[in-house]
C-alpha cells in the first residue's frame, strides 16, 4: 500500500496511511522515526498492535521508561493504562506540559494506543515548540538567552488522587521530583532550537526574581498555547499515536461532564521513551 500523510495543521501532525507498525525492521523503523522528525506528532488510525507489539515498537526508539507515579500492567509493567471513569470529569494530562520534564532526563518521546474513545469528547492537542521558539517575540528571546528554568513535579496527588481508575507504584509515591534545564534546548537529532519550557511543570526562571519570571514564564505560556503554533486530533479506538516529546507540549482536552449526560470513559495504553540531558 502506497503511504499516505494527511497534515493535520499547518503547524505540525501529520495522519499516516500505508504503514504497519507490526513491521519493526529497520527499514520501517526509519520512515516512522522520519516522519516523526518532520511532523513531530503523528497518528495511524486501525492499528491492530497487541501489548507485546506495542512495546517492540517503542524499544526501536530506545530503552523504555518507568513512571515515577503510576504502576504500569500487571503483564507488561511498561505500559500505563490512562483511564478515565465514566463518572469523573479529570483526566490525565489536561493541561499544555511536556512529559515528566521535572525529570533530569525528560522523555524522548511516547507511544499512545486508543483503547476506548468516548463518541464525543477527549481530543489532544499538540503545540510545536520549535515554531514557538522561531515566532516568539525578540524581547522575551533577549531575556531568556542562555537561562535556565526549574522543572518540579506536582507529587504523586496530582497524578492519582484526582484519578479514581489510577495506581501509583507500590508504595505511595509523593516525592516531589525537581530538575533545571536549558529554556532554549538543541533537538538532538535535528540540531534545531526548541522552546522547551511548560505551563504544567516549569516553575522558575534561574537568575530572576520571581515576580519577573512568573512575568516572563506567563507571557511564553500564553504564545506556546496560540492556536497557529497547534494541531487537534479526535481519536478513534486501535489509533496509535507517536509523539516527540522534546519538541512539543500538549494537551488531553477534559471535556467531559457526566452532570451534563456526557460522562464516558476514556481508556489509553502509554509506553514512553527515555529521553537524554537537554542542552
Ligand atoms: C498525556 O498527557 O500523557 C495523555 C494524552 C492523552 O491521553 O491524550
Amino acid at each position: 500500500m502506497q503511504m499516505e500523510i494527511k497534515l493535520l495543521s499547518g503547524a505540525l501532525g501529520a495522519e499516516i496511511k500505508g504503514i504497519n507498525l507490526k513491521d519493526t525492521s529497520e527499514k520501517n523503523f526509519k520512515k516512522i522515526n522520519d516522519l516523526l522528525l518532520e511532523h513531530k506528532v503523528i497518528f495511524f488510525r486501525d492499528q491492530l498492535i497487541n501489548a507485546e507489539e506495542h512495546i517492540a515498537l517503542a524499544e526501536k526508539f530506545g530503552p523504555l521508561e518507568t513512571h515515577a507515579y503510576v504502576r504500569g500492567l500487571e503483564k507488561h509493567p511498561e505500559i500505563v493504562r490512562i483511564i478515565k471513569a465514566e463518572d469523573e470529569q479529570n483526566q490525565w494530562g489536561e493541561n499544555w506540559h511536556s512529559d515528566v520534564s521535572y525529570n533530569a532526563k525528560p522523555t524522548k518521546a511516547v507511544i499512545l494506543k486508543s483503547i476506548k474513545i468516548p463518541p464525543v469528547g477527549g481530543d489532544t492537542c499538540f503545540s510545536n515548540m520549535e515554531l514557538a521558539w522561531e515566532t516568539l517575540d525578540e524581547d522575551i528571546k533577549e531575556k531568556i538567552k542562555g537561562k535556565t528554568a526549574i522543572h518540579s513535579s506536582l507529587g504523586a496527588e496530582f497524578f492519582l488522587d484526582n484519578y479514581k481508575k489510577m495506581q501509583g507504584n507500590k508504595k505511595k509515591n509523593y516525592d516531589e521530583y525537581s530538575n533545571e534545564h536549558p529554556i532554549v534546548r538543541t533537538h538532538p537529532e535535528t540540531g534545531k532550537q526548541i522552546l522547551f519550557v511548560n505551563w504544567t511543570y516549569t516553575k522558575k526562571i534561574v537568575g530572576l526574581d520571581k515576580k519577573e519570571s512568573d512575568e516572563i514564564l506567563k507571557k511564553i505560556f500564553e504564545h506556546q498555547a496560540r492556536l497557529e503554533l497547534t494541531c487537534r486530533f479526535t481519536w478513534t479506538e486501535n489509533t496509535v499515536c507517536i509523539w516527540d516529546n522534546r519538541s512539543v507540549i500538549h494537551f488531553a482536552i477534559a471535556d467531559f461532564y457526566p452532570g451534563r449526560g456526557l460522562g464516558y470513559e476514556r481508556v489509553m495504553d502509554r509506553i514512553a521513551i527515555e529521553g537524554d540531558q537537554p542542552n
